[in-house]
């Protein structure tokens, strides 16, 4: 199938039309994500942190297809942490994940099942390759938007719980102006 990537990436809107969802995760939909409640509690719950336009060639579960979404993440933080995204676990944990980095500086922020914690820094033609059973995150660690592109297969499915109950082992925070994970 064609599909008008470029477009897709340069202007940021998604293609409305068959195959393609646009989602927007509003600060109200994070309250999980961080650490600093005071600081979030202050926080307009309709301020936009991220949107993903995602592309579906075959039905949800479908095995052996791949899907593509490309993320939008909002600069930004709450008290010390960097704007981020919810992060998962694949639902069928043992999928793989290819993560690229478009625009911006981020950093990627990973966790095995035994609750390793490590990162890798994003940025424009950064590629990234997540194995399976890895739990994985974005922070954006600069002042514009971060865009980057990830590819997952069609029977890969997403669970936030894990991550919703029990974070991420570390956290990246912003020390003396520098991302570190703690
Ligand atoms: C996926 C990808 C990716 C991710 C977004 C938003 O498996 O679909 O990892 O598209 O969903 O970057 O992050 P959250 O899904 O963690 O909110
Ligand atoms: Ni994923």
């Amino acid at each position: 199938a064609l599909i008008f990537l470029p477009k897709l990436i340069f202007t940021g809107k998604e293609l409305i039309g068959e195959n393609v969802e646009r989602i927007t995760r509003r600060m109200g939909d994070l309250r999980d994500v961080f650490e600093d409640k005071a600081a979030f509690e202050v926080m307009d719950p309709n301020l936009i942190a991220y949107h993903v336009s995602s592309i579906f060639p075959v039905k949800e579960g479908t095995p052996g297809g791949l899907f593509m979404g490309i993320t939008y993440l909002m600069p930004g933080k709450v008290g010390d942490e960097y704007f981020m995204t919810k992060g998962h676990f694949h639902s069928n944990i043992d999928r793989a994940e290819f993560y690229w980095g478009v625009e911006g500086e981020g950093m990627l922020i990973l966790m095995n099942e035994a609750r390793d914690v490590w990162a890798e820094r994003m940025y424009p033609g950064s590629l990234h390759y997540i194995p399976g059973g890895i739990a994985h995150r974005v922070a954006n660690v600069g002042n514009s938007i971060l865009t980057f592109a990830a590819s997952w297969p069609s029977d890969a499915g997403h669970n936030y719980g894990i991550i919703a109950r029990e974070g991420f082992a570390r956290r990246l925070k912003e020390v003396n102006g520098k991302p570190e994970l703690i």
